[in-house]
């Protein structure tokens, strides 16, 4: 397998630049992850993040070959001989695929992601009906890639003002949690022109998203609930 890696020690380099690995696969190689372990016994000087191997962690996302997802849930089978790999777009460069994500959970953080509730807490824990608990499905598995919120174009220009498809989300996962009474704060938080509003549904997010969520329909429903108390 031939992998072209994108190359930038910032103490070293003037500019970035692509680098080209040949790569031996054994049969007990399933996933992109395991080819760029190789480049990297090849090279210690590679760098990149990886934890879990198991889609869970989140480290791993880079841009293969022009589209953003996770190496080790990406299977050899499904990728072409050639493959290219950038960091994630948008967010400056640390070194080769690191980068930096201090706005992406910035912007995480500013939604408050958390339950808020004032009531003293039971004794045991704080109840939902099955019902109540499904309404979250779809919404607690995000695992904070960065793969939607960094090929989203409206991120890219205002990273610091459009909360992004990753932190709308989980905006979306606390307003819909029948335990939490701040549903008031935190659509006062998004009620701006830039945070939530900046979303054009172009949905690069939902196709970008290694998990199968869907911001998109998630920043919808905060739209909604916008409009709805607004009337
Ligand atoms: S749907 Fe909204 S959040 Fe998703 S990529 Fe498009 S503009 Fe970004
Ligand atoms: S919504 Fe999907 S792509 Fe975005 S951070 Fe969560 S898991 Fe990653
Ligand atoms: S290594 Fe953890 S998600 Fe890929």
């Amino acid at each position: 397998m031939k992998l072209s890696i994108y190359r930038y020690d910032p103490e070293r380099d003037a500019r970035p630049y692509m680098q080209d690995y040949e790569v031996k696969l054994d049969s007990h190689d399933r996933m992109l992850l395991d080819a760029l372990v190789k480049a990297k016994v090849q090279d210690d000087s590679l760098s990149f993040r990886r934890s879990c191997r198991e889609g869970v962690c989140g480290s791993d996302a880079f841009n293969i070959n022009g589209k953003n997802g996770l190496a080790c849930v990406t299977k050899i089978a499904e990728l072409p001989e050639h493959v290219t790999l950038r960091p994630l777009p948008g967010l400056p460069v640390i070194r080769d695929l690191i980068v930096d994500m201090t706005q992406f959970f910035k912007q995480y953080h500013s939604v408050m992601p958390y339950v808020i509730n004032n009531d003293p807490p039971p004794e045991r824990e704080r109840l939902q009906s099955p019902q109540d608990r499904e309404e979250l499905n779809g919404l607690y598995e995000c695992i904070l890639c960065a793969c939607c919120s960094t090929s989203c174009p409206s991120f890219w220009w205002n990273p610091d003002k459009f909360v992004g498809p990753a932190g709308l989300l989980q905006a979306y996962r606390f307003l819909a949690d029948t335990r939490d009474q701040a549903t008031a704060e935190r659509l006062d938080n998004l009620e701006d022109p830039y945070r939530l509003f900046r979303c054009h549904t172009i949905m690069n997010c939902v196709d970008s998203c290694p998990k199968h969520l869907n911001p998109t329909q998630a920043i919808g429903k905060i739209k909604e609930m916008m409009v709805r108390r607004a009337v």
